[in-house]
């Protein structure tokens, strides 16, 4: 409790007696499926108690105004519903100005503007969906506000649609799904390519999961994510000059095995790897859970980072220390990079009476090692996109 009003926020930065409503998407972590998402595998993710509130009210006339307590230098952005078009100037709001411009041009009737404060408590770089958040956040908003039928997974693909084409990163679906999708202490195996999933409870007994944020700003994922992404097209475009694929989804480990010749460029071979051997992982861990067999749902995820470290190579030596780090200490069953990679966090499996000492020496041994602290957070798993009806935090 911080004895934050986002109501009061509101109507002082707006400078209106009006009550507002209020939502609330979160962030996520995933448990494991990492970079298969845009490969047509699975994914495992949950959605976390970090997020994003927005506080918006419809407005009578045509005006957009944008406000975000994170970033309050920058003040309120306006704009005009005829000038939603993306702008550098515009910074953080061309998230939500994004989603308002495509959820107009699927054919939902926004015909006037509105006034929207934002605040999000998601750590800043960290990986854990920030933008996924604001985007998902600003279509519940939009959906009430304006009474607009918006299927929740045409919602999804709208967030996704604004990553690719207005923002320019070219990530896959499953933070927005993550986000979309979210309940309360599950987490959601997604099948990328049909978009069928599945929710599965977790339960982890005397265990917690932990997130450890590595603290390194993940500076060059947007170009590294992008090139990952090109370099396991260029392997699939390979495969199917002689098997029929759609997506490297569909190859099992053994079918990879026996036509990875075919795949010229070595490097493209090993980012293929791990694509497929990451989505077999996947499925196998769902059933691990499904069986209460922890421990080798924690193996599954050491394998995990082990692949994104040598095969995928997005992981790097804060995230290599950190995960080493917790290997290492008593009561932990697994630990893993999460996200997209190149910094942002971790997350670990830990014997809740174990807490205290894992933080304690798995942030000595990192200090050792790259001269400043991680974070750590116990995950709450919550759910997904919503109106809320607390404002006050
Ligand atoms: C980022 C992207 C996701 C996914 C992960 C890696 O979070 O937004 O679509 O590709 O990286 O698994």
């Amino acid at each position: 409790m911080t004895d934050l009003n986002l109501m009061k926020e509101f109507q002082s930065v707006f400078q209106t007696d009006h009550e507002p409503n209020t939502f609330f998407a979160p962030g996520r972590i995933n448990l494991i499926g990492e970079h298969t998402d845009y490969n047509g595998g699975h994914v495992f993710p949950a959605s976390i108690s970090f997020g994003t509130y927005a506080v918006g009210r419809k407005r009578s006339d045509q005006k957009f105004r944008f406000y975000s307590m994170n970033f309050q230098d920058i003040g309120i952005i306006e704009c005009d519903l005829s000038g939603l078009s993306y702008n550098e100037a515009h910074d953080w709001a061309n998230y939500p100005k994004g989603m308002v411009t495509y959820l107009r041009e699927s054919g939902h009737d926004i015909e006037s503007g509105a006034d929207i404060l934002f605040y999000g408590n998601i750590p800043n770089g960290a990986g854990l969906s920030s933008s996924a958040s604001i985007e998902m956040v600003t279509g519940v908003l939009m959906e009430t506000l304006f009474d607009l039928k918006v299927d929740r997974i045409e919602m999804i693909q709208l967030g996704q649609q604004v990553e690719n084409q207005y923002i320019g990163v070219n990530s896959g679906i499953m933070d927005q799904f993550a986000i979309g999708m979210g309940k309360k202490d599950h987490a959601i195996l997604l099948n990328c390519d049909s978009l069928e999933h599945a929710f599965a409870p977790i339960v982890l007994e005397n265990h917690v999961i932990m997130i450890i944020n590595t603290n390194k700003q993940r500076t060059l994922a947007g170009s590294k994510y992008n090139e990952r992404r090109a370099q396991c097209e260029q392997a699939l475009a390979d495969l199917q000059t002689a098997i029929s694929i759609k997506s490297l989804g569909e190859l099992s480990k053994k079918q990879f095995e026996q036509h990875k010749y075919l795949i010229k460029d070595e490097i493209n071979r090993k980012r293929a790897r791990h694509a497929v051997f990451e989505n077999a992982r996947t499925l196998e861990a769902l059933e691990k859970l499904r069986q209460d067999e922890l421990v080798g749902f924690g193996k599954l995820m050491n394998e995990s980072h082990r692949s994104l470290q040598k095969d995928y190579e997005v992981t790097g030596v804060e995230l290599d220390t950190v995960v080493q780090a917790a290997w290492d200490q008593d009561g932990v069953l697994g630990a893993r990079m999460t996200g997209a990679g190149f910094g942002g966090c971790a997350i670990a499996i830990v014997e809740r009476n174990q807490v205290e000492i894992f933080k304690k020496n798995v942030n000595w041994i990192y200090r050792e090692a790259v001269g400043y602290d991680a974070t750590f957070y116990t995950a709450m798993i919550g759910d997904g996109a919503k109106e809320i009806s607390e404002g006050v935090l």
